[in-house]
């Protein structure tokens, strides 16, 4: 059974319905990120712990957009778990299946949103009581067709497919109905975020926001 706090990040999350994935190597850009998503439609972002800059620009982007929702992505260890929601994250996000995180966020009602590839790691948040999970890297393990085989044998199971989703087939993830969302970094590059091209990424942010609306109104 889901707690009141994670039905609602679940539903933030689909609302928005297209995640970006983001790699911040220095914080002072979390603000015209943020100000470049929420202008094109898309107030959310999963901020990786792959950086040192994770941390101050979840606290950055929780302060400065409020309307944002944020997550943390490629959280790998529980003092990660802490280290973002302290800084105002609202979902853990990890590429694989960790039952020591899970364990952890569920103990302290955290929304988490753990990776999986295979059934037998759908059926480890299964029996955790999840039942929205990360598919990752979703191109790489078996793309849709993966999703729709395993999704037909864990009936309520949700997918959030991320990995190789970009703008030309994002649309066929989001009209299944095994996904509440999808994550990419398409439309927030590195390059693009080091070379302050915040006019693109919002520009991509409204490209994503109206795929969303073109497929679930
Ligand atoms: C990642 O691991 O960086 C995310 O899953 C995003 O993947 P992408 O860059 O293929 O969109």
């Amino acid at each position: 059974m889901n707690s009141e706090k994670t039905l609602k990040a679940i539903e933030a999350v689909s609302k928005v319905g297209i995640i970006p994935v983001v790699v911040l190597n220095d914080a002072g850009d979390a603000k015209p990120l943020g100000e470049a998503l929420v202008k094109g439609g898309l107030p959310a972002a999963e901020v990786t712990f792959r950086t040192d800059a994770a941390e101050e620009s979840i606290k950055i982007l929780s302060r400065e957009y409020p309307e944002m929702y944020i997550l943390a992505g490629t959280v790998l260890t529980v003092a990660q778990v802490d280290k973002a929601v302290n800084a105002g994250a609202k979902m853990i996000v990890s590429p694989g299946f960790d039952p020591e995180i899970v364990q952890y966020c569920l103990a302290n009602d955290i929304p988490v949103c753990p990776g999986t590839q295979t059934p037998s790691e759908v059926i480890a948040a299964y029996k955790f009581g999840l039942d929205h999970v990360k598919f990752f890297p979703a191109e790489n393990a078996g793309g849709l067709p993966m999703i729709k085989a395993v999704g037909a044998a864990m009936v309520n199971m949700k997918f959030m497919p991320t990995g190789g989703i970009n703008a030309t087939n994002v649309r066929e993830y989001l009209e299944c109905e095994k996904i509440f969302a999808c994550g990419g970094s398409w439309m927030v590059k590195s390059d693009m975020i080091s070379g302050h091209d915040f006019a693109a990424i919002e520009a991509k942010a409204r490209e994503a926001h109206e795929i969303v609306k073109e497929i679930r109104g």
